[in-house]
């Protein structure tokens, strides 16, 4: 979910055509409001059938235009002056008809006015398309939406799933969440783009028998902010996660495992593939010997089971130490609770990693902000304690300034 601010100060003009998605456009507008954007809102004759101007004007806190005939505009030129001040147009839903209406270059109404009228190099104009699975799947709707793609527009989504109509398919509109996000991400600098990211979050679960085992209190939540502002970033991400409960960040491939073996065995066959690994998983140090298959009882005599512990892999000097054509470019995380440099800089030289990011474990885990020291070969930075999202994009920028490809 994008959090509070992260549209700060921009200027969107939200755009409705018809259709029955109309009804999330309402919530999208509170959600990009909430992300503290300026919306606009701009509807077609067709989308009022659907909702009316009152409660998106309601929702936006200004009047919605809906022609360019307005005699509001002191120039009487809506279609300049909106798209002039916007720093994207963001069409939700955009119906197969608006989208055909853009293919052609046609201003049939102030939308599509506005939209071809906009300074294409500076306004950028991203469509969320909502319609039947059969009108989605259309070749004239196929080629339209190729064609507005071709024409420098970008196309979010559709996802696939139950349609209004009760078919099930491709071509519902991204809900109002899904939209905030990619808007905030559009915003992102790219760059990481046409890089490949390995990233490894959350604890890892070592079985003692099948219904207990060795774990411990990591969220998962700053390797999945990392992934999400990588992503944001233009990355390819792939994300190994340990046992967490967190929805996957968009454009985001995650692969789930128990173990440190499991996630070890995740990881060693993909990142010779990859250009950078950052491992942010708190993986468990030890597992039991030997997970007993059946639960283990207590006998009634008050001894405790003698549980013998063996070590796990390390997942991260394991991948440093790959032959230099497959080695990614490495990240590790250090989570300490004291003497925070001392040992990052210790795990720096153990790991024979370039970047370790150190942070205070029991300040940091479960929670949503954090406080990250960057600790490497030259000194150390420390980042103002932020929200882990913040922090993620802050260090993805670190990382790609740092970053050295292969054999360089
Ligand atoms: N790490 C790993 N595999 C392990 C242990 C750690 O990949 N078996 C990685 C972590 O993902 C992190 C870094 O190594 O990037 C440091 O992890 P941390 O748990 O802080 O340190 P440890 O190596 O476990 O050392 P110690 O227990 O002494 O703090």
């Amino acid at each position: 979910m994008a959090s509070e601010f992260e549209l700060r100060n921009r200027r969107i003009v939200l755009g409705l055509s018809g259709g029955i998605a109309c009804y999330k456009s309402a919530e999208l507008v509170r959600e990009l409001v909430r992300a503290g954007a300026r919306v606009q809102v701009v509807m077609t004759e067709a989308a009022m059938q659907f909702i009316t101007p009152v409660t998106m004007q309601a929702l936006s806190g200004q009047p919605v235009v809906t022609s360019q005939w307005d005699a509001r505009e002191p120039n009487n030129m809506a279609h300049i002056n909106l798209s002039r001040e916007a720093d994207a147009i963001l069409v939700a839903p955009a119906s197969a008809d608006f989208i055909a209406q853009l293919a052609l270059g046609r201003a049939d109404e102030l939308l599509a006015l506005l939209c071809l009228a906009r300074p294409i190099e500076r306004c950028p104009l991203l469509l969320a398309p909502a319609m039947n699975r059969e009108m989605w799947a259309h070749p004239a709707t196929q080629r339209n939406v190729a064609q507005v793609k071709a024409d420098g527009a970008t196309v979010l989504g559709p996802a696939a799933g139950d349609q209004a109509c009760g078919e099930i398919g491709d071509g519902r509109m991204l809900e109002p969440l899904e939209l905030c996000d990619e808007l905030v991400a559009f915003f992102q600098p790219k760059r990481l783009a046409g890089r490949r990211v390995l990233i490894t979050a959350g604890p890892t679960f070592e079985a003692i028998d099948p219904v207990r085992g060795i774990t411990n209190h990591s969220s998962g939540k700053m390797g999945f902010a990392l992934a999400r502002a990588a992503a944001e970033a233009g990355a390819q991400v792939t994300l190994v996660a340990g046992p967490v409960h967190l929805p996957t960040p968009r454009q985001v491939r995650r692969i789930d495992v128990g173990s440190a073996r499991e996630m070890l065995d995740a990881v060693l066959p993909r990142a010779p593939q990859h250009d950078i690994f950052v491992a942010t998983a708190a993986v468990a140090d030890w597992r039991p010997a030997s997970a007993g298959e059946q639960k283990l009882k207590k006998d009634g005599s008050g001894r405790v089971p003698n549980l013998e512990l063996v070590e796990n892999p390390d997942i991260l000097a394991t991948v440093a130490r790959l032959p230099a054509g497959d080695r990614p470019w490495c990240v590790g995380f250090a989570a300490e609770s004291h003497d925070l440099v001392r040992h990052a800089r210790e795990k720096l030289q153990r790991k024979g990693v370039p970047l370790i990011v150190g942070n205070i474990g029991p300040a940091t885990f479960g929670r949503d902000e954090n406080q990250l020291v960057l600790v490497d070969a030259a000194g150390e930075v420390e980042l103002a304690p932020a929200s882990k999202i913040t922090l993620a994009r802050e260090l993805v920028r670190v990382i790609a300034e740092r970053f050295e490809p292969r054999g360089a």
